[in-house]
């Protein structure tokens, strides 16, 4: 595993990886896993600016999100799905058909985490997937005591996750209890991975990737299993490794 350390936003490195990733695509489809979050978003402004100035192009892009809350949907505006298209889809020359976002409205949740998996496999599988890291170490909503091999599927949020997104929402009672999130056997089947940190709060979650024993208790530690993975962090998230 790779670590790159940034003088700025990680972010700004991560849409340079991108660029590259996508310019030697050329012409064939890239199927490119995105994240939600704080840490993405100079990711996603420098690349929808790459886009506008015809630096690169989306429409051999397709994507899958990494997760979304259960009960939310386009119209709630603390969705995933609501989130990329105003952070990043609208900017952005994509085939709104090549936008894969988990579906938390289905009314048969473990059907639509099947329906998922099967169209990551159908697409060819993940080229390059970007994934930001909780403070607590976990990968999507891959919580503490994820299996390495687990698929996407529905999964329970930790009180630490509902308290840190909870920023996000009027209280810390209607954050979701309950996602559907890639499992980390499907992140680790992902050809490339690139994971963002920023700011001393992910300092002890990017020291455990490289330092702490490999377990599903610090879920981040499985990209020790997978031969092409990099973390980028800036200085502060960076700051405990030895
Ligand atoms: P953040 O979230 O980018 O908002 O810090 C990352 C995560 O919890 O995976």
């Amino acid at each position: 595993m790779k670590l790159i350390i940034t003088d700025g936003d990680p972010g700004t490195k991560a849409a340079e990886i991108v660029k590259e990733k996508l310019l030697a695509a050329g012409d064939k489809k890239f199927v490119l896993s995105l994240p939600t979050g704080g840490t993405p978003l100079g990711m996603y402004k420098n690349l929808a600016r790459m886009n506008a100035d015809g630096e690169i192009t989306f429409k051999n892009v397709i994507t899958f999100n990494l997760d979304e809350y259960e009960g939310l949907g386009i119209e709630s505006d603390q969705s995933y799905r609501y989130f990329m298209e105003n952070n990043f889809f609208k900017f952005i020359d994509i085939k709104k058909e090549n936008i894969n976002i988990p579906n938390g409205l289905a009314s048969d949740l473990n059907a639509e985490c099947e329906e998922y998996e099967r169209k990551i496999k159908a697409a060819g599988g993940i080229d390059l997937l970007v994934a930001g890291v909780g403070e607590n170490g976990h990968l999507a909503f891959n919580e503490p005591g994820s299996p390495f091999d687990s698929k996407t599927r529905v999964v329970e949020l930790t009180e630490d996750t509902i308290n840190v997104n909870a920023r996000y929402f009027a209280n810390a009672a209607d954050v979701p209890r309950r996602a559907l999130s890639m499992g980390v056997g499907t992140i680790l089947g992902a050809r490339e991975i690139l994971v963002l940190a920023s700011g001393a709060k992910k300092a002890e979650a990017v020291r455990a990737a490289f330092e702490a024993p490999v377990n599903p208790e610090c879920v981040i530690t499985a990209l020790r299993n997978h031969p092409n993975a990099v973390i980028i962090a800036d200085k502060e998230a960076a700051s405990l490794i030895k």
